[in-house]
């Protein structure tokens, strides 16, 4: 079911989704070679807590055997597409980290994620980063309504291979707002014209996660750890967004 979220509802969100955003604006000015994955974990719980929000991906379950999620934020590197666990890893001149921020304020929910340069980085990595921000505000543009869910997939995928990356098939953005996974699914590749019809009070959050080789990922034996199969590089934006006057409004700024 889709949930339609009232105006007290979207209220909450909104909430959730600005403290998200900061959180993420406050790790970006703490990248830098030598912190640990675990210290930017570490700020961005203490900066969820002081608003008096719960870091939401803390103790999530994706079902099955893996362990409930033991982070406040996921921390990938390089090849590692999504949901890195914070540990001892030492952030080194020329990688890129992608980070993802969860916040739950008053049982609403607000979702979010960026990539970011360690130092120096490639040209070819800076274009892999630009063109999956870039992608995400172009499924974002299509989130208006009477589109469908798959003109967003669409249209970013369209945008990501014409730039000569690929687009990971097995992870989707979400509905978000009442939980933190609702729906509809929202993949980021797809047919355009299918898919659910997008409404005002819709609150989703679309996530482009790109690889520069092979779109193909695995999951580690941490049982989180999503990376690519080549080992080559993936970047990763996400805002939550809502569908407001017929247009897509984004909710994860400060
Ligand atoms: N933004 C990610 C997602 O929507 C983060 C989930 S991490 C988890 O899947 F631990 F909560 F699963
Ligand atoms: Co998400």
């Amino acid at each position: 079911m889709i949930y339609i979220k009232t105006k007290k509802e979207i209220d909450y969100i909104r909430e959730s989704c600005k403290i998200t955003a900061e959180a993420l604006q406050l790790l970006k000015r703490y990248v830098k070679v030598g912190i640990t994955t675990k210290e930017l974990d570490h700020i961005a719980e203490e900066y969820i807590k002081s608003n008096n929000a719960v870091a939401a991906f803390k103790g999530y379950s994706q079902g099955g055997p893996s362990i409930d999620y033991p982070a406040a934020i996921c921390a990938s590197v390089d090849d590692e597409v999504v949901h890195g666990i914070p540990g001892n890893r030492v952030l080194k001149n020329g990688e890129i980290i992608s980070l993802d921020v969860g916040v739950k304020k008053n049982g609403y929910f607000g979702d979010a994620a960026l990539s970011v340069a360690v130092g120096e980085i490639s040209k070819e990595k800076q274009r892999l980063m630009d063109v999956t921000e870039k992608s995400l505000y172009i499924g974002i543009e299509q989130a208006v309504v009477d589109n469908k869910v798959h003109d967003i997939s669409y249209a970013v995928q369209e945008y990501v291979e014409a730039n000569g990356f690929s687009i990971v098939r097995d992870l989707c953005g979400h509905g978000v707002g009442k939980y933190l996974h609702e729906e509809p699914s929202i993949p980021n590749f797809g047919k355009k014209g299918s898919g659910p019809k997008l409404k005002n009070g819709m609150t989703i959050a679309i996530e482009p996660m790109v690889n520069m080789g092979k779109y193909n990922v695995k999951t580690n034996y941490d049982g989180w750890t999503v990376l690519t199969i080549d080992g080559l590089p993936s970047a990763h934006f996400e805002h939550t967004i809502l569908v407001s006057n017929g247009k897509p409004e984004i909710l994860t700024v400060c």
